[in-house]
């Protein structure tokens, strides 16, 4: 009986992963990572996750979002000592559903409030307890993901956001991810104002689908 040819692929240029069924390529879908790193429910850089898990999720994407305000994750305390005790950090807090979530993510998004020109502490120690993956014996390969930026602000000028979409910029680049978008939502104060202002949403939305 005849059977199909099969080879898995991860393509370097667009790191889609795809089955080539007899030369037919089938792309697969996304594990998508969603970190909120707001303490308001429901507000504005929620609501832009919202809509992009939307968009990722009808074009067949998979989407896992974790709220990491109420989450124990402290900063990383530079012990040097990664990996030591069998899992990536020797810190024991709730950033081990954090690394569960990311070891698997093709697609890791930080949906997030602009606080003093920069991250929220909610996210911050997310961040620098990704060393463990950096370091020369890291049991988990993390480079060649896709990163997104979802960030709102109160502020109505977009160079409110040079600080973040600098640091967010450098740090993938580090982390040797490919930017796949950033929305950087401005002149949105109030919780939910994003709702009844601009096209964020749509762009969020567009965003998810087109990945
Ligand atoms: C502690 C704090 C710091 C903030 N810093 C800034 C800022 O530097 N620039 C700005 O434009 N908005 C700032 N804001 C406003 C928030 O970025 C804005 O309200 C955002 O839409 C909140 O998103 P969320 O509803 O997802 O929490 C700050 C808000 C708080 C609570």
């Amino acid at each position: 009986m005849h059977s199909p040819r099969l080879k898995f692929s991860n393509a370097l240029v667009s790191l889609a992963a795809y089955v080539d069924i007899e030369g037919v390529k089938f792309v697969l879908p996304y594990k998508i990572a969603i970190l909120l790193g707001s303490p308001r429910k429901n507000g504005n850089s929620e609501q832009l996750a919202v809509s992009f898990a939307k968009g990722a999720t009808e074009a067949g994407h998979k989407t896992q979002t974790l709220r990491t305000h109420g989450l124990k994750i402290g900063g990383c305390i530079d012990c040097r000592r990664c990996w030591t005790n069998g899992t990536h950090c020797f810190l024991h807090d709730d950033m081990i559903d954090i690394y569960q979530a990311l070891d698997e993510a093709d697609v890791i998004t930080f949906a997030v409030p602009l606080y003093f020109y920069s991250w929220p502490a909610q996210i911050k120690p997310v961040w620098d307890r990704l060393l463990p993956y950096y370091t020369p014996d890291s049991k988990v390969d993390l480079t060649r993901r896709r990163a997104v930026l979802l960030a709102t602000a109160g502020d109505a000028s977009p160079s409110s956001f040079d600080g973040l979409r600098r640091s967010f910029e450098l740090a993938s680049a580090f982390c040797k991810w490919i930017i796949a978008g950033e929305i950087c939502a401005t002149d949105v104060y109030g919780a939910g104002e994003i709702t009844t202002k601009g096209d964020w949403l749509e762009q969020a939305e567009a965003l998810g689908r087109g990945l």
